[in-house]
């Protein structure tokens, strides 16, 4: 993907890590999703005093998607660390957003780790989840 849209992507990534409601861990996620037609849908983590009704940053975005009817998908930009600071490393999905992602996104899709604008790691789904599991669909 071309570097000034990579580089929006991952402002809004960031960007979007303000709004995460991370009272328990302090550690604060944003994802910016890119739509095929080049929307960005972002997503923060909301954390919940029942553990685990946590919802990851990367599967709000989604959610969102999906939700309005968007499921075409070309890349996803995640950054994650303490709240109110600059990421201190880069932050890959975990593994229950790897499989959400593998349901509505082709392994090709890309995925950029952003540190800051200038500190991006690019990978692609197929890297982070091999032999994913699908079932046939109707
Ligand atoms: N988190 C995400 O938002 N995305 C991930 O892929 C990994 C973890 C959130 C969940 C929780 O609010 C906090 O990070 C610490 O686990």
């Amino acid at each position: 993907m071309e570097g000034k849209k990579i580089e929006r992507l991952a402002e809004e990534a960031l960007k979007a890590r303000s709004f995460s409601y991370v009272p328990y861990s302090g550690f604060a996620v944003g994802a910016a999703l890119l739509t095929a037609q080049g929307e960005i849908i972002t997503g923060c983590n909301i954390e919940n005093s029942s553990y685990s009704a946590t919802n990851c940053a990367e599967r709000t975005a989604i959610f969102k998607a999906v939700s309005e009817g968007k499921k075409d998908f070309a890349a996803i930009a995640v950054a994650g660390g303490r709240a109110g600071e600059m990421p201190e490393d880069f932050c890959p999905p975990c593994g229950i957003c790897r499989q959400v992602l593998s349901e509505f996104c082709s392994p090709d899709l890309y995925v950029y780790l952003i540190k800051s604008e200038k500190e991006i790691r690019c990978c692609q789904l197929k890297d982070l989840l091999p032999m994913a599991f699908h079932l046939d669909k109707d």
